[in-house]
């Protein structure tokens, strides 16, 4: 392989694209400023659920291709590209993007780059973040316009991290050279021909993510929107969804309706795009996303009266069983959970809730202290008065519902994502509802 590559931050997505460059055959440095990171990532212990990863990982930690550091001068000498992967959440209080973990991580690193390099923006940013990024990084590295900037924005999603990584629908390179288009042509060459390939600007570059994540979003509070007119309408969503399913135009993809997006990208990246827009005087453009935003956070409070209005109109005395607390299957990632959102306003209005997710639940006991907790969906369900539905992992759709209903005050379930089967819980005795369904 003809370049040496870094990877800076180990979140979700550094850790994922570290551990896949290395099984593509590059020599991997990866780095992190939190020791306690990286020392479990050398040991193979992968700090984050994600299916397939720790195997990747260990194996390339094996073969000797994939090493982590804490040092940014190591880093500076090892890599002939750097790819940049922290996080850039929301800011407190308000609704932009906090990028000052990449403004440290430029400011670290740049000092250190005495050759010509490629450092890349993986991190999806507010537009205009890496024409900025890029004068500082030539303005702080010895080597000057030697050094230079990329953008390269990453679609994976958790709990497709490893595929989505591999196999991507598509490639974004936003650059400012033949140069850094041919670099980074040939770092994902390995993935295969056939994958397109979009060149463009940096701003561009950008967008693409922002747009992305805003129209899955907003697919998302289509049928969500929907959802709630069939509630008026005594219509149901699921057959809806699934008629529009079959139009090509429109696709089953991101149309599943229930209580909503949620996690670590979505909320706060349609907020991000909002605020930016604001900036850039094209406010009006985006206002469709507050409705969005406000249309996701609706279906919150619905499950919440959804609930109350099974156990008689109040959660005083009253016990609930959740099942999930992850923002969705197949992750153990509680960032702006759904899930939990319910369950602390629940615990809120006086119901006493226990929860159980097969992954989540150390996260979520850390950051929730307060809600009970059980190690099995029957610890959770026992003596409740509802059971509530709310993060669709394949273990809660193979409940068989006559057992569940052994141990429950009452057989209520309230299907929050629409996944089980409504005629077998019936069938079994069980009150059950759903949101957008009679
Ligand atoms: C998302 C984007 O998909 C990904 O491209 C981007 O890089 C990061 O943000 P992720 O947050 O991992 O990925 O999860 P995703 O699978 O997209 O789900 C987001 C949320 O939407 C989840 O809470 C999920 O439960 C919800 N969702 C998804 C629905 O409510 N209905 C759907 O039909 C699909």
């Amino acid at each position: 392989m003809p370049y040496r590559l870094t990877v800076l931050g180990t979140g979700y997505l550094g850790a994922t694209h570290a551990a896949c460059m290395a099984e593509l055959g590059f020599e991997v440095l990866g780095l992190d400023v939190d020791q306690a990171k990286i020392d479990r990532l050398r040991r193979g212990d992968l700090p984050i659920h994600e299916p397939g990863l720790e195997e990747l990982l260990r194996r390339n930690l094996e073969s000797g291709r994939l090493r982590f550091t804490t040092s940014f001068e190591e880093a500076a000498n090892f890599g002939d590209v750097h790819f940049v992967c922290v996080g850039t959440p929301q800011k407190k209080g308000e609704y932009g993007a906090d990028v000052s973990y990449l403004d440290a991580v430029i400011e670290s690193l740049a000092p250190h780059l005495d050759r010509q390099c490629l450092v890349v923006g993986k991190s999806t940013v507010p537009v205009g973040t890496a024409e900025r990024l890029a004068e500082k990084l030539v303005r702080l590295a010895p080597a000057g316009a030697q050094v230079e900037l990329a953008w390269n924005p990453e679609f994976l999603r958790e709990g497709f991290a490893v595929r989505d990584t591999l196999h991507p629908d598509r490639i974004v390179l936003g650059v400012a050279s033949d140069r850094a288009e041919k670099v980074l042509r040939d770092v994902y060459a390995p993935l295969g021909e056939e994958i397109p390939i979009v060149v463009t600007d940096y701003p561009t570059a950008e967008l693409v993510k922002s747009a992305a994540n805003a129209f899955l979003a907003t697919k998302i509070s289509f049928i969500n929107a929907m959802a709630e007119v069939c509630e008026a309408a005594h219509a149901d969503v699921k057959q809806l969804s699934l008629a529009l399913s079959f139009d090509e135009r429109i696709g089953g993809k991101y149309l599943n309706p229930g209580l909503g997006f949620g996690g670590g990208c979505l909320p706060k990246d349609i907020r991000a795009f909002m605020a930016r827009a604001g900036e850039l005087g094209a406010y009006q453009a985006l206002t469709f996303l507050s409705e969005v935003d406000a249309i996701n956070m609706r279906r919150r409070a619905r499950m919440v009266d959804l609930a109350r209005e099974l156990v008689g109109g109040s959660f005083e005395g009253r016990t609930v069983g959740v099942l999930g607390a992850a923002f969705k299957p197949n992750s153990d990632d509680i960032r702006d959970s759904p899930a939990l959102d319910v369950s602390v306003t629940i615990a809120q209005h006086g119901g006493k809730v226990t929860v159980y997710d097969p992954v989540a639940l150390g996260n979520a006991r850390a950051a929730h202290p307060d809600l009970g907790y059980a190690d099995s969906a029957r610890g959770a369900a026992r003596d409740a008065d509802v059971v509530l539905l709310l993060t669709e992992w394949q273990e809660f759709v193979e409940i068989d519902p006559e057992e569940l209903g052994l141990v429950v005050a009452a057989r209520n379930i309230v299907d929050g994502r629409n996944a089980l089967d409504a005629d077998a819980w019936r069938e079994a005795g069980w009150h059950y509802r759903a949101l957008g369904r009679p």
